[in-house]
């Protein structure tokens, strides 16, 4: 039998098959199959650990049991060992090696082999998700860049992925915004740059209307008329809108992200009454000092902070809006799971709507997508402080992205001057290398942490041609690449008949490497964390690395030559399979 693409869950199945078959499976027995330290194999079960201890047995003869209840198969592909107290360790044998890397020999046939469990499934994945009327700074970097590489990472695990920009397009502000442009706006910035004017106004408009003045209270007519239909204002908040997505569409292109929907807030305006009714008739919302509120009675810090539901003043809020997107997205594009990526700041808010619509949907028998907020930390400077220009005002990303280039095009620049002239590149080249260079330093850097943690930002540390860097993978791409080229070969076609199994140790490093991508792309996926990807793939590239460092590839044996190629290509593939999971373009040269 060939090795499947996911060798640990391969692992698992035949484990728990051999369970069966010593009728532990119906004692809870678990294999625990986990990528292992490379000085003992490259996979390892600890499940006979626990299981002894419960049955009172030896952990080393219930190992033992296991391994000589294993399928014939298993034993063929790998060379088994006990170690410590009860571990069971499997190293791929090269032929099972080579097998594997032979089939997974493109990127559309490891999309092929990786779909999964969410094959068949629909995933809402609302990101970015800005306010409108205002620029994208660079707090809008992370959701963007990490939810992308969430869309991608659930369609390769097999998912119908629908991309939602939930954006906060209701709200008072847009009283005071129409306010203000009634009174102040200037056309000529209008046509120049849009959201810049518009911006500008929506600041004038909050300066304007304090507390308790009379032009807060036609700001407030001002809102009335649009929530009531008033068409020139509903048409001024349509400009808004449409002038706010064009903009923010520049910053998505450049980052490689497109939509299938932006429905804001102000799509669910009309589907706002169900949900006060369904929550108040299933009991779980009740009237507090006229709003309507949910406790949760079971939770420590949510029997006592309500979440607000709908406001005294019978206004609905943030909480209502997210009510009916939930239930809009379970039933309209009937979701399995639903992922919204925002900063740490609104766990609180999610972790009560969650609550809040488990406990409706349940009264209600409708189905429950599985629900995931993903929270990142901040983006801050070097000295941990947010990061804000020179003069302490917010960074936009447009500019951010705009120095990415430049900084990336130096770079690119100087590294192609010192090239001898018929090796040199155009400066369209150059340009076009530098974006890709630049913006996949920003996305990478953003990934490759940990998203809990604050993105810590450096740009000599993401523009770093070695280290967990995008220049870093970007060249190891195209110095693969440039063997081929060199060779006068087509990667797209690599000769790479009669590859013998992997030999030396630096082969066989490599090839063990690449088996593994399944592992990475799998926890990255389970774990909605992309950096475990990235680490993965900066190893990858530590494993090519050495194997190109320590065998000659272009050699005369044909067959050493094909192996070795063969590795090659594979290392090309995975890497530009895992970085275009990232959102990264890749390039040919660099
Ligand atoms: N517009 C919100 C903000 O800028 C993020 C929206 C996230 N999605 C949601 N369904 N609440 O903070």
């Amino acid at each position: 039998m060939d090795l499947p693409f996911h060798v640990a869950s391969h692992l698992d199945s035949a484990l728990r098959a051999a369970a069966s078959q010593l009728g532990w499976a119906d004692r809870g027995f678990q294999p625990e199959v986990r990528v292992a330290d490379p000085a003992h194999g490259d996979f390892q079960a600890n499940g006979a650990l626990a299981f002894a201890k419960r049955e009172k047995q030896n952990p080393r003869a219930v190992a033992q049991q296991m391994v000589d209840a294993l399928d014939a198969s298993v034993k063929d592909q790998f060379d088994l060992s006990l170690a410590g107290p009860g571990f069971i360790n499997f190293r791929l044998k090269p032929a099972a090696l080579l097998g594997w890397i032979t089939r997974h020999d493109s990127e559309p046939h490891l999309r092929e082999a990786a779909a999964g469990e969410r094959r068949g499934q629909t995933w809402v994945v609302d990101y970015s998700s800005p306010n409108t009327a205002k620029q994208m700074h660079v707090g809008h970097l992370r959701s963007a860049v990490i939810g992308e590489a969430l869309c991608r990472l659930l369609t390769f695990n097999g998912a119908t992925v629908i991309r939602d920009n939930h954006l906060g397009d209701w709200g008072t502000q847009f009283g005071k915004l129409i306010y203000a442009y009634k009174r102040w706006v200037d056309e000529a910035a209008l046509a120049a740059d849009a959201i810049e004017e518009l911006e500008r106004l929506y600041k004038l408009g909050t300066a304007a209307t304090p507390d308790d003045s009379p032009a807060l209270d036609e700001a407030r007519a001002e809102l009335v008329k649009l929530q009531n239909g008033d068409p020139e204002n509903v048409a001024l908040w349509k400009k808004f809108s449409d002038v706010s997505l064009a903009a923010f569409q520049q910053i998505y292109d450049r980052l490689g992200i497109r939509f299938d929907h932006n429905l804001g807030e102000s799509f669910y305006n009309d589907k706002l009454t169900r949900v006060y009714a369904e929550l108040s008739d299933t009991g779980i919302a009740q009237e507090s000092e006229g709003a309507l509120v949910v406790f949760h009675p079971e939770h420590p810090r949510f029997k006592t902070q309500p979440f607000l539901i709908r406001k005294a003043d019978g206004a609905s809020n943030y909480g209502s809006t997210d009510l009916a997107t939930a239930v809009y997205r379970a039933e309209h594009f009937k979701a399995d799971g639903i992922v919204i990526v925002t900063d740490f700041r609104q766990a609180d808010h999610f972790e009560q709507l969650f609550l809040t619509v488990r406990k409706w949907f349940a009264a209600k028998s409708y189905r429950t997508p599985e629900l995931h907020h993903v929270t990142f930390g901040a983006v801050t400077g070097e000295d941990g402080k947010a990061l804000k220009t020179r003069s302490g005002d917010v960074i936009r990303l447009k500019l951010l992205l705009d120095e990415a280039e430049e900084r990336a095009y130096a770079l690119v620049a100087a590294k192609n001057a010192e090239r001898p002239e018929p090796e040199r590149m155009s400066d369209g080249e150059c340009r076009d290398i530098a974006r890709a260079v630049g913006i996949g330093a920003v996305q990478y850097a953003d990934l490759a942490q940990n998203r809990s943690s604050n993105y810590v930002f450096s740009w000599d540390k993401m523009l770093a041609l070695d280290g967990n860097t995008a220049p870093y993978l970007l060249y190891a791409v195209a110095r693969v690449r440039s063997i081929f080229r060199k060779a006068g070969l087509d990667p797209a076609q690599p000769p790479v008949a009669g590859a013998t199994a992997p030999e030396t140790p630096q082969e066989l490093a490599l090839a063990r490497k690449l088996v593994q991508f399944a592992d990475a792309v799998q926890v990255a996926t389970d774990q909605l964390r992309p950096h475990f990807l990235c680490l993965y793939l900066f190893e990858l590239a530590g494993a090519y690395s050495g194997f190109y460092a320590a065998d000659k590839v272009i050699v005369d044996d044909p067959s050493v030559r094909a192996r070795r190629l063969l590795l090659c290509h594979r290392t090309l593939v995975t890497l530009e399979t895992g970085l275009h999971l990232l959102g990264l373009r890749t390039l040919e040269r660099m």
